[in-house]
C-alpha cells in the first residue's frame, strides 16, 4: 500500500502513537520541511507527490482546506485524503471517502478518525490582527486570547510563552499585542529527555522538529521577542523582577509546567491572565496535577475559568 502522511507535526506523531505503524508509511509531507526524515521515513515536499502511486494520504493536519485546494492542484482527487484530524469548519471532510475502510483496519480506523470539531458562523470576526490560518488549528483558543488581549488595554508588563514548539500560537500573541516584549522559553529542540521519558516516540519525535529560527519567521513582529532557548525554569534567570499581563504555559508535562507556575503566577500584574494549556487534556494529565501541587503550595485554589477548545485551557486570571 502506498500510504503517506502530511504533516511532521503532533498531529502526525499523535497518528503513530495511536497504532499507525510508521514503516507503512511511505513518506511524509511537508510544504515547510524541517529535516529530510522523520521518524526514519522521507519527508517530500507536496509538489514531490506529483507522478507518485498513492493509495491513500492521511491528513494529519488541520489545514484541511488549503491541503484538500492543494491536492486537487496536483491531480490528487479527495477520494484519496483521509482527514485524521478535526478543523473549525463544520464540514466532515471524510463523507465522502469510500475506500479507505478497504486499506486500514477498522479499529486502526477508528483510532485515527478525529471527531469533527466546529465552530459555524462566529459572532465576532475579530479586529483583523490574525489572519485565517491562525484560526484554523484552535479556533476556541485563538478567539479567546484575542478577546483576553483585548481586555488587557492598561494592564502592565510584558507576555511570555513556556512551550513554543512551532510558534503557532506565540505568533497570535506576538501578533495581538505588538507593542509588548513577548518572552519565549523553550528548547526548540524538544522535551527535556528524563522529563519526557514514558511519552509516545511520536510525541517526542515531533516536538524536536522545530527550530528558534523557524519560531522567528513566523512572528510579525519579530523585534518584540526575545528568545530565552534552553530549559526552562534556568532560562528565566535574570527576570526575576519582570512583570507580566499575558502567559501561555503551554510545557505538557508536569514538572516544568509546576515550574512554570512557580516562576510566573507570582509575577501576573492585576489584571493580567494565565492561559494553563492541556488543563483538561486526558492525553497530559501532569498538567491539571501540577496545578494541583501549586494550589496545595498556595493553600487555595485559583480562580479559574476552563474554556471549551479542544486541549481544555484553563484561563486564570490575576
Ligand atoms: C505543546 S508544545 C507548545 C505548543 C505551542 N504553545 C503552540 O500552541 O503552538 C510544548 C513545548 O514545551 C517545551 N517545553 C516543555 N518543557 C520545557 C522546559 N522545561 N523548558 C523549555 N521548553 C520546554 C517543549 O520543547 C515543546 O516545544
Amino acid at each position: 500500500m502506498k500510504l503517506y502522511i502530511w504533516g511532521t507535526g503532533c498531529g502526525a506523531g499523535d497518528l503513530i502513537d495511536r497504532g499507525l505503524d510508521a514503516s507503512l508509511v511511505a513518506a511524509f509531507i511537508d510544504s515547510e520541511p524541517h529535516s529530510e526524515s522523520f521518524l526514519g521515513r522521507p519527508v517530500l515536499r507536496p509538489e514531490e507527490l506529483a507522478g507518485r502511486e498513492i493509495d491513500l494520504i492521511v491528513v494529519a493536519s488541520r489545514r484541511a482546506e488549503e491541503i484538500a485546494a492543494r491536492c486537487t492542484a496536483l491531480g490528487i482527487g479527495e477520494d484519496k485524503l483521509f482527514f485524521a484530524r478535526g478543523n473549525w469548519r463544520l464540514e466532515d471532510r471524510n463523507r465522502g471517502y469510500s475506500s479507505v475502510e478497504g486499506l486500514l483496519d477498522a479499529e486502526l480506523l477508528a483510532a485515527l478518525r478525529a471527531p469533527q470539531r466546529a465552530v459555524r458562523d462566529p459572532l465576532w470576526a475579530g479586529d483583523g490582527a490574525l489572519e485565517e490560518k491562525d484560526l484554523e488549528n484552535d479556533y476556541v483558543r485563538v478567539r479567546t486570547l484575542e478577546a483576553i488581549c483585548r481586555r488587557l488595554g492598561p494592564v502592565g508588563g510584558a507576555a511570555a510563552e513556556l512551550g513554543v514548539y512551532r510558534g503557532a500560537f506565540a505568533r497570535c500573541i506576538n501578533a495581538l499585542l505588538p507593542d509588548r516584549t513577548l518572552y519565549l522559553f523553550d528548547t526548540f529542540a524538544g522535551f527535556d529527555e528524563a522529563e519526557a521519558a514514558g511519552e509516545g516516540e511520536g510525541f517526542t519525535a515531533a516536538h524536536r522538529n522545530t527550530s528558534a529560527a523557524r519560531v522567528l519567521s513566523l512572528l510579525p513582529h519579530p523585534g518584540r521577542a526575545v528568545l530565552r532557548p534552553g530549559l526552562f525554569p534556568a532560562t528565566a534567570a535574570g527576570l526575576e523582577d519582570e512583570r507580566f499581563a499575558l502567559v501561555s504555559l503551554d510545557a505538557d508535562l508536569e514538572e516544568s509546567t509546576l515550574a512554570g507556575l512557580r516562576f510566573f503566577y507570582p509575577r501576573l500584574s492585576p489584571g493580567g491572565f494565565l492561559l494553563l494549556h492541556d488543563w483538561a487534556s486526558p492525553r497530559l494529565p501532569g498538567v491539571a496535577r501540577a496545578l494541583e501541587r501549586y494550589e496545595a503550595e498556595l493553600g487555595r485554589a485559583l480562580p479559574a475559568v476552563p474554556l471549551c477548545d479542544l486541549n481544555g485551557t484553563l484561563v486564570i486570571p490575576r
